[in-house]
């Protein structure tokens, strides 16, 4: 976004000879001259820079490092108490037409946003440093990867941006003198007074904006220092800006893990797999294959984003944007996930995670005992019968891709890794079964255009509540959710051999309230059966829905009868279920009337005569 002239910063603002993008330099003094911060420094991504500004954080009490003896190299923060998630209702896609942003987006006109957001920023680096962050969203040299340069007040958010993203020198000059990049401009909205005293977590109570320009490629976001509303390189970046070029260019840019399986034998598969926040994404990304399934190996590429495009042989190749996991660290733990337990060994930022008695963290569900005593995420002593949380729900853990244990050798590929399946997943305790595959790609388009989601708390909204959360990007797609079906539906005729579609549901409850089925590494038996399914090894049975396994289709070793049971019931469709839930796709299809592809409107109707056909309790049976 263009900023007028106003006036000279009257700080230095000499580069480092690497800076050699005179539109950025121009972009620099822009904003200094408008923020007014005592400096600029120009990140150039090494260990020792990096190094450096954790020390910094340590000395201004943002950071305490952690026992160099249980936790090498890695540091605790606590945020201030409003500041713990993103900020959806605060969250804005400015197109020129509000209708380009579609019902789902908050929108403003961009003069009148551009307005108030150049008042929040006249100054609001004062007494702060500013830290240029040039990285790459992909890797550098790929042709599915591009350029950001996030200027912010915060040295958080610069030591998390090199963890998160292929950060500094390298990034820029991929772009030379005039590459085009995404301009991302950061502060934290806290202006210092001569003198005054900082806070460990500056941030702006008051004013909050997390702000994307579509047809600029431009963010900027005020008042906030947490993740996603900071780290502008995740959701504003590889989903919301990322997904308008992906629509303009011929790609998809998507809130989705990707994941290799390989068979004994050797066949390797690669998946996509859409989740809404905090469904266990990173627990799926870093699946371990229970004893069962002796030869088998999950790999990780990615945990949360994934860009896709097609390649030159008509098949859908995907790429990991970031460089790190910023995980959910509350129920993550050496039974749930061992690979993200080990990644998190080292070099590692934690924040809003309670601190243990011998410097290192812990959460709730880290482990079944909790420690004896604790100091909470707020700073405050905390006993396992004080009745509060010792974590934030929405903690998180900021550690690097290649200290994964289950990485995948081919996770920097530049082409990226073909993907066989598309698995949508949501949090439901009724009505969704186990797993279905979509009939076809307009039928599993559709699946995944009317998901829906309990929540939980990685945004502040109401813990519990059923939301339609179509691909798992109700909060992340920079456009009309209308027009990204229909991009979805584009992509499918574009190239030859489209992925499978699957829908899958770990979290189906029974009557009593408990889990269906155990989840995990037992995810497995499912996983199998997709990627046999795409490869035409594995038999499924017709419901009125889409294609299911009968119990006899998936692999069973190792498990009781009782978890039998569990599956019998997590796959079947209770037809009064059905029909309420297709009220609700209704709903969600009236908010979107005028850019809802019709093929949906079409769809619905025949699922509706598919399930008064089939009987009303329905359940796969091998034919
Ligand atoms: C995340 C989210 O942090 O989806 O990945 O909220
Ligand atoms: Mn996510």
């Amino acid at each position: 976004m263009k900023i007028e002239d106003v006036g000279r910063p009257g700080i230095d603002l000499a580069a480092p000879d690497w800076v050699r993008h005179d539109a950025l330099k121009t972009w620099v003094s822009q904003v200094a001259a408008l923020t007014r911060p005592d400096s600029i420094v120009w990140c150039d991504g090494s260990q020792a820079e990096y190094d450096r500004f954790c020390q910094d954080l340590v000395t201004s009490g943002t950071f305490r490092p952690l026992n160099p003896a249980k936790r090498p190299g890695s540091f605790l923060a606590w945020s201030d108490p409003s500041d713990v998630a993103r900020v959806e209702d605060r969250t804005f896609i400015c197109s020129i037409h509000k209708h380009d942003a579609g019902p789902t987006n908050n929108w403003m006109a961009p003069d009148e946003m551009k307005t108030k957001l150049r008042g929040l920023f006249d100054g609001c680096m004062r007494g702060r440093k500013m830290y240029v962050v040039p990285f790459s969203m992909g890797p550098i040299g790929s042709p599915l990867a591009h350029v950001g340069v996030e200027i912010t007040d915060s040295p958080y958010v610069a030591v998390s941006m090199r963890i998160m993203t292929r950060m500094g020198r390298a990034a820029l000059e991929s772009l030379g003198a005039t590459g085009e990049f995404v301009p991302c401009l950061h502060s934290v909205g806290a202006p210092l007074a001569s003198g005054e005293k900082d806070v460990v977590w500056p941030c702006n109570k008051d004013h909050k904006y997390i702000v994307h320009f579509p047809e600029e490629n431009a963010i900027w976001s005020f008042g906030s220092g947490y993740g996603g509303n900071a780290l502008l390189g995740k959701k504003c970046f590889a989903l919301r800006i990322a997904s308008t070029m992906g629509r303009e260019q011929g790609w998809l840019a998507e809130h989705m893990l990707i994941l290799g399986v390989q068979s004994p034998e050797g066949r390797k598969s690669y998946v996509a797999a859409a989740f809404p926040s905090a469904c266990g994404k990173t627990n799926f990304a870093m699946l371990i294959p229970p004893p069962a399934f002796e030869g088998w190996k999950v790999t990780t590429i990615g945990d949360d984003i994934a860009w896709i495009k097609p390649g030159p042989d008509g098949r859908l190749y995907a790429i990991n944007p970031e460089f790190g996991f910023f995980g959910v660290a509350p129920g993550t733990s050496y039974q749930s996930n061992p690979n993200a337990m080990d990644t998190m060994r080292s070099n590692s930022i934690f924040t809003n995670v309670a601190l243990t008695d011998d410097g290192d963290v812990w959460w709730e569900g880290m482990t079944d005992q909790p420690p004896a005593h604790l100091v909470d995420w707020q700073g405050q002593d905390w006993t396992p019968d004080c009745g509060r949380k010792a974590a934030h729900p929405n903690a998180r853990f900021t550690s690097p891709a290649s200290q994964c244990p289950s990485l995948d050798p081919d996770w920097e590929k530049i082409e990226g890794v073909p993907i066989s399946a598309f698995i949508f997943g949501g949090r439901r305790s009724t009505t969704m079964p186990l797993v279905m595959e979509s009939f076809s790609w307009t039928d599993g388009v559709y699946l995944a255009a009317t998901m829906g989601s309990e929540t939980t708390a990685a945004a502040a909204h109401k813990v519990g509540e059923v939301r339609r959360d179509p691909f798992a990007m109700l909060p992340f797609c920079g456009y009309h959710i209308g027009d990204y079906f229909d991009h979805w539906l584009e992509m499918g005729h574009r190239v030859s051999n489209p992925p499978r579609i699957f829908c899958v549901n770990w979290f189906r409850k029974n009557a009593d309230g408990k889990f269906l089925w155990p989840g995990y590494g037992e995810n497995m038996r499912v996983l199998e059966w997709v990627v046999d399914r795409c490869a035409g090894r594995a038999s499924a049975v017709e419901s009125p829905l889409g294609w299911m396994p009968a119990e006899a289709d998936l692999q069973w070793g190792g498990l009781s009868d009782g978890v039998r049971a569990g599956f019998r019931d997590a796959m079947t469709l209770h037809r009064e279920e059905w029909v309420r839930e297709l009220v609700l796709h209704e709903e969600l299809f009236v908010k979107l009337y005028d850019r809802l592809p019709k093929e949906f409107v079409l769809k619905r109707e025949l699922l509706l005569a598919a399930l008064w056909r089939a009987p009303e309790t329905w359940v796969p049976r091998a034919a």
